[in-house]
C-alpha cells in the first residue's frame, strides 16, 4: 500500500515538473497561449520593457483573408518571464464609426511598435499605416501615444516622412528633375522597379509630398534619441530617420542606407556599442533569406554581413521575416530574433519564431530550435 502511495506521489510529482519545464520554454512555430488559452494574436510585433514588465505588441488579425486588414486594433500582452503572457487587450483601435478616418476599420495597419519617452512620461505607439481601399499606395507612418503601457492609445495623425528634407547622404542627382514615368504603385516584390532606385531617383519624386514608409521599426539609442528604421523609395532602400525629442514626428535628420537592396521586416539593435541590423528580402507574404550588417555610427556606413541563418531552411529564415530583437533585460548579451510565419489566407494562425541571436565574431547568428529558454 505505502509504494502504491510513493508511486502515485512520484508521478504526480514527475508530471508537475514536466509541466513546469514546458511552461519555461519557447517553442517557435507551435500554438502560443495567453492566459485565457487562446493563441496569441500580435503580429508584426515589437516588445518593449518597462518597470520589470514586458510588453508585446502587435497586429490584431482576425480568420480568412480579411484579416490581412485591421478589423480590430493592435493587441497588447504582458509578461514578466517572457513566457507567460497576460492578454492585455487592444492597446489601440481602429475607427469603427467613422470610415473617413486614417485608422478606419479595413485600413491596413501593420508593424505597431511603441517606445516610452522619459521626459513626456508618455508611450509612443509607431506603425506603417495604409488607407482603407488604397492597396499600399499611402505607404505612410501612423503616431499615438498613451499615459500607460497597455493603453487606450489615442491616434495623432499619419503621414509620409520628412516632406522637403534631403537626407543627410543625398546626391547631386536627387536633386534634378524626376521623369514623368516614375509613377507611385505598389511594389510587393524585389526588382518591381524599372531600374535600379539611384537611376530613377524615387527619392526625388517624393521629395514635396514625402517619403514613402512601409514596414518599419523603431530604435532608442542609450542617450534617448529615438529613430525611425522604414523601408521607403518603392520598398528599394531603407531609411534610417532621427524622431523629435518627444517621439511624435520626424526631425527632418536622415540618412538612406542599403539603396536598391530592397530590405523588408527591418529591426535595428545595439551591442557592445556597435549597431546591428537585421531585416528581409521583399517577397511580400512568402519568406526568404534574412540579411544583417553592422555599422559603428546609426547613420554608417553599414558593412552587410549576410544571411544570420544557419543551417536546414536558413534560405526561408527557418520559414520566418523578422519583426523585432528583443534584449533581455539582466541577461548578459542575451538577444532574442523575433519573427512571423504568416499565413495569409487565414492570418490570425500566423505563428511566431523566435530564436536567440548566438555572436560569431560579432556577427549575429541564428540556428534553429525545436524548442529553447533562456
Ligand atoms: C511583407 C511585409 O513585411 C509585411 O509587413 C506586409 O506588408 C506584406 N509584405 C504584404 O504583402
Amino acid at each position: 500500500m505505502a509504494h502504491k502511495f510513493q508511486f502515485f506521489v512520484l508521478f504526480f510529482f514527475c508530471i508537475f515538473i514536466l509541466k513546469a519545464q514546458t511552461s519555461k520554454q519557447i517553442i517557435p512555430g507551435e500554438i502560443w497561449n495567453d492566459n485565457t488559452g487562446t493563441h496569441i494574436n500580435a503580429h508584426g510585433g515589437g516588445v518593449l520593457y518597462h518597470k520589470g514588465v514586458y510588453y508585446w505588441y502587435g497586429e490584431h488579425k482576425i480568420a480568412g483573408k480579411i484579416g490581412n486588414t485591421a478589423q480590430v486594433g493592435v493587441g497588447c500582452y504582458s509578461s514578466r518571464d517572457l513566457y507567460k503572457w497576460k492578454n492585455e487587450g487592444i492597446a489601440l483601435k481602429v475607427d469603427e464609426t467613422n470610415p473617413e478616418s486614417d485608422i478606419a476599420k479595413g485600413c491596413i495597419l501593420e508593424r505597431p511598435k511603441v517606445i516610452y519617452n522619459t521626459k513626456t512620461k508618455k508611450f509612443v505607439m509607431w506603425f506603417h499605416l495604409e488607407l482603407k481601399d488604397k492597396g499600399y499606395d499611402a505607404a505612410r507612418s501612423g503616431v499615438a501615444f498613451s499615459d500607460s503601457p497597455t493603453g487606450p492609445f489615442v491616434f495623432l495623425q499619419s503621414f509620409r516622412p520628412n516632406t522637403g528634407f534631403w537626407p543627410e547622404n543625398v546626391q547631386p542627382f536627387h536633386k534634378k528633375p524626376v521623369a514623368d514615368w516614375v509613377k507611385p504603385h505598389y511594389c510587393g516584390g524585389k526588382g518591381c522597379l524599372p531600374a535600379h532606385v539611384d537611376s530613377v531617383n524615387i527619392l526625388g519624386r517624393d521629395f514635396k509630398g514625402g517619403q514613402m514608409a512601409r514596414d518599419m521599426n523603431l530604435f532608442v539609442d542609450d542617450d534617448g534619441t529615438a529613430y525611425h528604421i522604414y523601408s521607403s523609395e518603392e520598398n528599394s532602400t531603407t531609411h534610417i530617420s532621427k524622431l523629435t525629442d518627444d517621439y511624435l514626428s520626424y526631425s527632418g535628420q536622415y540618412f538612406r542606407v542599403f539603396p536598391g537592396r530592397y530590405m523588408e521586416g527591418a529591426t535595428l539593435f545595439k551591442r557592445k556599442g556597435k549597431y546591428y541590423f537585421i531585416a528581409s528580402d521583399c517577397t511580400g507574404w512568402a519568406p526568404n533569406a534574412a540579411r544583417s550588417a553592422v555599422a559603428e555610427e546609426i547613420f554608417g556606413e553599414w558593412t552587410e554581413l549576410g544571411n544570420p541563418a544557419e543551417g536546414k531552411d536558413s534560405e526561408l529564415t527557418f520559414h520566418s521575416q523578422s519583426t523585432f530583437v528583443l534584449k533581455v533585460e539582466g541577461k548578459k548579451d542575451s538577444y532574442i530574433f523575433l519573427g512571423d510565419r504568416w499565413t495569409p489566407d487565414n492570418p490570425i494562425d500566423g505563428r511566431y519564431i523566435w530564436l536567440p541571436i548566438k555572436f560569431e565574431n560579432d556577427a549575429p547568428k541564428l540556428y534553429w530550435q525545436d524548442h529553447w529558454s533562456l
